[in-house]
C-alpha cells in the first residue's frame, strides 16, 4: 500500500536565495566551502520564495489538525518537533489509528532533497504536502471541503492574503505555505560541525575515530555524503524479511527492488526506531547490521559488504553518529486562527 500517491503538476524552478528574512544568518565563507557543513542558503522554487508571512501561515497549517478528516491529526502529529520531527514509532499511525507500513521520516533538511519520500515519488515539498492531507490512511481529508472550510476561517483568509496576495486559498497556496515552513526546518550546529570549524574539543576522541571509520574502513560515505549525509539515491541494504518494493514500484528496474532513499543522518540520535520499516531500535543495532554486510542478501547493493569491525570500532561509529545531534531548535507552537 502506498500513501497519498498524488502526482501534482506544479512547475518548479529551483533557485537559490539568501534566507535573510527567515534565518537571518550571515554567509560564512568557511561554512560554504566545507561540504560537511550545511550551506546557509536553502533552495526554494522561484515562484515560492519564503517570506515571513508565508512561513507563519505554513507553520499554522502544519500544526493544524483541522486539515484532517478526523480534525485530530496534523502534520506535526507524525512529524513532531519534540521527537526530531518524527514520531518515535516503528511505522506511522494514521487515520483511525491504522498502523502504516513505513516509518515517518524527519522533515529536517528536506528542503535540500532532490526527491521526497522513502521511494522518492514526489519531487518538491509543494507536491508532497498535498499527499498526506488527502491520503485515506493518513489525514483522510477531502481537498475541496478543506479549502471551503479554510475560507470560512477569517484568520486564515487574512493570512493567505498576506502571504499570497490575490492568489486565494487554493491547493497551490496551501501547498506553497506548508513547504515554506518546512524550508525553515534545517539542521542546527552540532558538535561535529564545531569540530569541522576548528574546535578540536567539540567531539570525543571516539567520535573522531568513528568519523575516520565512516569515511574509511566502514565506507558509509559511499552512500551517506556531504553535510546532509545522503546521496539522493536508492539502495537495497538487505533488511531482513523486507517485502516492500520501495523505489521499484516507481521505477521498475531490478536493482531498485527493495531499494529505499538514503536518509539524512543529521539528528539521527533523535529519530529512533530506524529504517523505512522501523527495523532497528538503536544505533548499535544499525551498526551491527552494516557490520554483517546486511541480512537478506538477495538484490543487495554491491557496496554492502561485511566490515569486520571490532567492538571498539562499532562504539566509535555510534559516538560519531551521535555527534551529529544539533543544538535544540527553539520551536514555538502557534496559536491557530479561528
Ligand atoms: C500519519 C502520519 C503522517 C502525517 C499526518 C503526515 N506525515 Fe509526512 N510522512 C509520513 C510517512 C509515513 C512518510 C513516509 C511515507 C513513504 O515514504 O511512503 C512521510 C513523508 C513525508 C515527507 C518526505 C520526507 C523525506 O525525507 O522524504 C515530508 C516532507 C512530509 N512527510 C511532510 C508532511 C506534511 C507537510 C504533512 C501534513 C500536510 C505530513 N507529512 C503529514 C507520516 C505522516
Ligand atoms: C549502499 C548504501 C549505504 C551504505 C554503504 C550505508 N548506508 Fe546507511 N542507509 C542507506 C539506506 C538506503 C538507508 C535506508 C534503508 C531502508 O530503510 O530500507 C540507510 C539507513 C541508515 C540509517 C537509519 C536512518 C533512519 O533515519 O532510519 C543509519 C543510522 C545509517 N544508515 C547509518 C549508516 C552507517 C553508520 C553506515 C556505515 C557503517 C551506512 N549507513 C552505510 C544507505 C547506505
Amino acid at each position: 500500500m502506498q500513501l497519498g500517491n498524488r502526482s501534482g503538476t506544479l512547475v518548479l524552478l529551483v533557485s537559490v536565495f539568501t534566507t535573510a528574512v527567515v534565518l537571518s544568518m550571515a554567509v560564512d565563507a568557511k561554512t560554504d566551502s566545507d561540504p560537511y557543513l550545511r550551506p546557509h542558503t536553502v533552495p526554494a522554487p522561484a515562484d515560492n520564495k519564503p517570506t515571513n508571512e508565508r512561513v507563519t501561515l505554513g507553520k499554522m497549517l502544519f500544526f493544524d489538525p483541522r486539515l484532517s478528516g478526523s480534525k485530530w491529526i496534523s502534520c506535526a502529529t507524525c512529524h513532531n518537533p519534540a521527537m526530531g520531527w518524527s514520531d518515535g514509532l516503528p511505522t506511522a499511525l494514521g487515520d483511525g489509528m491504522k498502523v502504516l507500513e513505513r516509518s515517518t521520516p524527519t522533515i529536517l533538511n528536506t528542503a535540500y532533497n532532490k526527491l521526497q519520500m522513502w521511494d522518492g515519488r514526489f519531487r518538491s515539498l509543494e507536491e508532497q504536502a498535498l499527499g498526506p492531507i488527502q491520503a485515506d490512511v493518513e489525514m483522510h481529508k477531502d481537498m475541496k471541503a478543506l479549502l471551503k472550510e479554510l475560507a470560512k476561517i477569517p484568520g486564515y483568509v487574512e493570512l493567505f492574503e498576506k502571504a499570497y496576495p490575490g492568489e486565494g486559498i487554493t491547493e497551490k497556496t496551501l501547498a506553497k505555505a506548508i513547504a515554506s515552513f518546512e524550508r525553515t526546518v534545517v539542521s542546527t550546529e552540532s558538535p561535529f560541525d564545531r569540530w569541522r570549524m576548528g574546535d578540536g574539543k567539540a567531539v570525543s576522541v571516539a567520535a573522531k575515530r568513528g568519523f575516520e571509520l565512516f569515511e574509511g574502513k566502514a565506507n558509509c560515505v559511499v552512500c551517506h555524503q556531504g553535510f546532509n549525509f545522503l546521496d539522493d539515491g536508492f539502495h537495497n541494504i538487505g533488511l531482513k524479511d523486507n517485502k516492500d518494493d520501495g523505489r521499484f514500484a516507481k521505477v521498475p528496474v531490478k536493482v531498485l527492488k527493495g531499494a529505499f532513499k538514503t536518509p539524512t543522518l543529521r539528528d539521527i540520535e533523535l529519530t529512533a526506531p530506524y529504517m523505512h520499516n522501523g527495523a532497528y531500535k538503536t544505533l548499535d543495532e544499525v551498526v551491527e547490521h552494516y557490520n554483517n554486510g546486511g541480512q537478506d542478501k538477495a538484490n543487495l547493493d554491491p557496496n554492502m559488504e561485511p566490515l569486520n569491525l571490532n567492538p571498539q570500532e562499532k562504539a566509535d561509529l555510534v559516538a560519531f553518529l551521535k555527534s551529529l545531534t544539533g543544538k535544540p531548535a527553539e520551536i514555538t507552537i502557534p496559536r491557530l486562527p479561528n
